[in-house]
């Protein structure tokens, strides 16, 4: 085989077989191939796509390309959730407990990585103590025991796929639907999960910024689960403004327990609720979507979620007593409120622009040596559809400078308000299953 034929067939629109899509992504790992034929390959996808069973190959080749987690000594169907992208999306922290509270058991891989806020370990860093440097016999123990434990990245999982994303990400060919579902579907097959339950964005804050490629995306996904052997299902959730009202890594935790609570936003609650009942269905805890979600809404009632996160958190060397004492949580110096310059409904908040603000004030990475400061970042006091009076706050800004212009004028520039009547947005606009 040649590399060159292959980048042809592709640019003549025909479908590739699955020796083909090995050959490639095994010479792309190890270096045989260079990224100026690999680019010109993902060029030809970008243009001519692939089909369903192409890009199930292309899925596989890429789990195989690596190590793989293997999960078997934790009792139980192992299901894994994963949201693509959005702004102060704080469903993993909230997800992570409150489905292990009835039985699902989560064996969380998690990163740090670049983006508004920090990732999942950040966020939970921001509990005194907590940290992940556990191997992986204490972490399956850990499942075993609690339904719960969240592991640093270990293992060199899916490398075709590191690659080709940073490949992709300079060739302008990252917004192609087979290799978003790809690449997404690969690195969640080989963390190990059975079973898995997707919540693809919509909107101004999302990678899909149209409703109709978002579905694209999420049937994508479903498909290549249906063809390897793991049952996935997908929710499309609206990203036109952040979800809940915390954008930060502390602030976010403290929101993560509100909502344990059944006491968090309504948007962010609601999302958890049925992106948790499918993962109770799908992992075979409940008979139906209507049970899983009555279990899920008892855990919350009966603080058997908010127990289950103490249980984690104190498990992994956090001090648990943050739960019930939040401002133990790491905390700004200075408070700020945003206000309103005019009367009206509040029209639009660009999620990806807050999200950028909360970053101005520290509260992510733009590089992978930035530190981070876990005190800081945004409370949204409206979101779409409220109203609002002139000199009301729109937004309580937590910093550890005194000088936030620069983030003022952003939340400014990018959140409107309309003399008119404004709906809220839809939160869940499809299903595919
Ligand atoms: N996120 C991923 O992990 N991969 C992509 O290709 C796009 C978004
Ligand atoms: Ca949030």
């Amino acid at each position: 085989m040649r590399m060159v034929d292959l980048i042809a067939k592709k640019r003549d629109g025909h479908a590739l077989t699955k020796e083909e899509i090995e050959f490639i992504i095994n010479g792309y790992t190890n270096g045989d191939i260079p990224d100026y034929q690999m680019s010109a390959w993902a060029m030809a996808v970008f243009f001519r796509g692939m089909t369903e069973e192409e890009t199930a190959a292309l899925t596989m080749a890429m789990v195989h390309s690596g190590d793989t987690i293997d999960l078997s000594k934790i009792e139980g169907i192992k299901v894994d959730k994963h949201s693509t992208g959005g702004v102060g999306d704080t469903t993993t922290l909230v997800l992570g407990p409150l489905v292990a509270s009835v039985g699902v058991p989560v064996a969380k891989m998690s990163g740090r990585g670049l983006g508004h806020t920090g990732g999942t370990i950040d966020k939970l860093e921001s509990v005194p103590g907590f940290h992940v440097e556990i191997d992986n016999e204490q972490f399956i123990e850990l499942v075993n025991k609690n339904k719960i434990a969240v592991i640093g990245q270990t293992g060199n999982l899916t490398p075709a796929d590191k690659k080709l994303y940073a490949l992709r990400d300079v060739t302008a060919t990252v917004n192609s639907i087979p290799l978003i579902a790809s690449s997404i579907m690969s690195k969640k097959i080989a963390a190990g999960a059975d079973a898995i339950v997707l919540d693809v964005k919509t909107g101004a804050g999302a990678f899909m910024k149209e409703l109709a490629d978002a579905k694209l995306l999420a049937s994508a996904m479903v498909e290549i689960g249906k063809r390897v052997g793991r049952k996935t299902m997908a929710i499309i959730s609206d990203m036109s403004q952040p979800l809940g009202y915390a954008i930060g890594n502390a602030l976010e935790v403290k929101e993560a327990i509100d909502t344990l609570k059944g006491e968090g936003p309504e948007d962010l609650q609601e999302l958890c609720l049925v992106l948790g009942s499918h993962m109770v269905y799908l992992a075979e805890k409940a008979s139906s979507l209507e049970e899983a979600r009555a279990m899920l809404e008892q855990a919350m009632k009966d603080g058997t979620a908010l127990e289950t996160f103490k249980t984690f958190l104190a498990a992994q060397g956090g001090d648990a007593s943050v739960v019930d004492n939040p401002s133990k949580l790491p905390e700004a110096k200075y408070r700020f409120e945003l206000e309103a310059k005019q009367d009206g409904w509040v029209a639009e908040i660009v999620a990806d622009a807050v999200g950028t603000a909360a970053m101005l004030l520290g509260a992510g990475r733009a590089t992978k040596e930035s530190k981070i400061d876990l005190s800081v970042g945004l409370v949204l006091r409206k979101k779409i559809g409220d109203t609002v009076k002139k000199g009301e706050s729109l937004v309580t800004i937590y910093s550890n400078s005194e000088q936030v212009d620069e983030v003022k004028q952003m939340l400014y520039d990018h959140i409107k308000i309309s003399a008119e009547f404004v709906e809220a947005p839809t939160l869940i606009y499809d299903k595919i299953l």
